[in-house]
């Protein structure tokens, strides 16, 4: 053979392998309004930086006349690129081939890439679109499968790992996306479960679509397994190259910096944002709009426990976590969702070096026996537990109501908070005016001739009292009270002043998050 025949032989087996499980199959794919696994690498990184591994890969069963069927690179592409410049490692699974299905070569180019990802120090993203184990590698696929979460449990909190569902991803198979640190979905050709369908009729007796059991709505605003759902492929994998934006490479790196708007910047309009009338609710989200970089928000969870809101921003070009109740949905409560959803974000961030900013307005707890029979009491202790040992810097600003033990647990200065600023419309108190007054003058009340009456001017002496900041900046528990307007310079100042924060939590295994 001649070195140009020898050299046309690469080419050929190269496009061969391109070319997965066949023209037929793509096109079958396509019809299904899905993309194949390498025209979503080519959304997803930067044009031409994708360099593949493992391209002759070819499967090693024998079994149910698997060995008449080969294809090159098997059912999975895998390699790296970069995303605005930066390394990043992929794999992305190729429904063309055995409908995408994990087996052990599978399973090892995942591992292999997943391995380099961590020594290397990069981001590892996974795109899912497989019908789980390959039915005719038995047991062997399960261990694939365990090889895979094992690597994920390491590389928790080392490397962010992301995942995004293109297509099914079904049965145990959805344990590796749920190990990893954010879940991408795609609306209408996107599904997850751990049972489909036909097993739930059988059980339940009950009828159930794909989409309805586990499409990308359902477990971006019930469920809270996604992340980010977006509308279209594209969509998707550009929402991903946005995340990746603020993440560091890895968890020695600190945050990207990215320079923004004016760090002096004040905003008029906050000193008119909140309502006279304590009880009516304002839109949280504007707040942070008009401190933050730019007004740029990549919200996380966006229809999930909508009471809190979390999301990266920048401030002053640091990339920064957001943690916020949102008085404009349950009065900004604080459920078993939203703590759960705000734990695991403190968590992230604490992990991957962001600073921690918290806007508080929380009239406290839920109250009622759904919540505490389904253990409201360990869900608001995760989102304690996780402030509580969070280590990165940790700003708050208490804006209006921190009531009760929601206002120890959103970022407090008792629970180590680096600065704690308050508005002056800020109510820091053990509860409500109008709870506490029945409690503590139930009998002025009871004895009253005008009860309606008496209440007011005893509210109205509450208030004065203990509905204010002033009270626990007397002790230090705030260390300023500010002009709202002044909220952006003062917080992109405080961040500055922590750069060099070191903080540590004693020698440990790990700890007991009640989980
Ligand atoms: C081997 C598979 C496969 C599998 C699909 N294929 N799933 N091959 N193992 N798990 C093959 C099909 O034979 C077909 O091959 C091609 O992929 C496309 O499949 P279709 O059925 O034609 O596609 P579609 O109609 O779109 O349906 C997709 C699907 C369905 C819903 C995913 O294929 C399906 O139900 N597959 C089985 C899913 C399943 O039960 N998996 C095991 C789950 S248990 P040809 O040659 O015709 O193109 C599990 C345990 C994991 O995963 C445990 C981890 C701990």
């Amino acid at each position: 053979m001649t070195e140009k025949s020898k050299i046309k032989k690469l080419n050929d087996l190269k496009a061969q392998s391109r070319l997965g499980g066949g023209q037929g199959r793509i096109d079958a794919q396509h019809k299904k309004g899905r993309l194949t696994a390498r025209e979503r690498l080519d959304l997803l990184l930067d044009k031409g930086s994708f360099r593949e591994v493992d391209a002759f890969v070819l499967h090693r069963t024998h079994d149910f006349g698997l060995d008449e069927q080969k294809f090159m690179s098997d059912s999975v592409v895998t390699g790296w690129g970069t995303v605005d410049g930066r390394l990043v490692y992929v794999y992305s699974q190729d429904f063309t081939v055995f409908g995408g299905s994990l087996g052990e070569v599978h399973a090892e180019k995942i591992c292999k890439i997943m391995d380099m990802a961590m020594k290397n120090g990069a981001p590892i993203i996974g795109l899912n679109d497989s019908g789980g184990a390959r039915i005719q590698e038995g047991v062997v696929a399960l261990g694939g499968y365990a090889d895979i979460f094992l690597r994920n449990t390491m590389a928790s909190g080392v490397i962010p790992q992301i995942s995004a569902i293109m297509g099914p991803c079904a049965g145990g198979a959805v344990y590796s996306p749920a190990l990893t640190d954010f879940i991408f979905m795609t609306r209408n050709t996107s599904y997850m479960f751990v049972t489909g369908p036909d097993v739930v009729k059988t059980v339940t007796h009950e009828e159930i679509t794909q989409e309805e059991l586990g499409g990308a709505s359902v477990h971006s605003e019930k469920s809270g397994v996604c992340h980010v759902a977006a509308d279209s492929e594209a969509d998707t994998l550009y929402l991903i190259r946005k995340l990746l934006a603020y993440l560091p490479q890895n968890n020695m790196e600190d945050t990207p910096f990215v320079p923004g708007d004016d760090p002096i910047r004040m905003e008029e309009g906050l000193n008119s944002i909140i309502p006279d009338d304590a009880n009516k609710p304002y839109n949280i989200k504007e707040v942070i709009g008009m401190i933050v970089d730019n007004g740029q928000f990549f919200e996380i969870h966006e229809n999930y426990a909508q009471n809190i809101v979390v999301g990266f921003a920048r401030l002053g070009g640091h990339s920064v976590g957001l943690v916020a109740n949102q008085p404009a949905v349950l009065a900004g409560v604080l459920d078993i969702d939203a703590s759960e959803k705000a734990a695991r974000f403190v968590r992230f961030c604490d992990a991957f070096n962001f600073p921690i900013i918290t806007f508080v307005d929380v009239p406290g707890f839920l109250p009622g026996t759904v919540q505490e029979h389904h253990g409201i009491i360990r869900s608001g202790a995760k989102l304690l537990y996780a402030y509580c040992e969070a280590t990165v810097p940790k700003l708050t600003v208490i804006t209006r109501k921190a009531y009760g033990g929601a206002y120890d647990v959103m970022s407090s200065k008792h629970i180590r908070g680096d600065i704690n600023l308050a508005w002056p419309t800020a109510e820091i108190a053990v509860m409500g005016p109008d709870g506490a007054v029945n409690i503590i003058f139930r009998k002025e009340l009871d004895a009253a001739k005008d009860p309606v009456k008496k209440k007011a001017e005893l509210v109205a002496e509450y208030k004065e009292k203990f509905a204010n900041p002033y009270v626990a900046a007397q002790r230090g528990y705030i260390d300023d009270v500010i002009e709202p307007k002044e909220t952006r310079p003062r917080l992109i100042n405080a961040l500055e002043m922590l750069s060099n924060k070191r903080d540590a939590n004693p020698a440990k295994k790990h700890g007991n998050i009640p989980l």
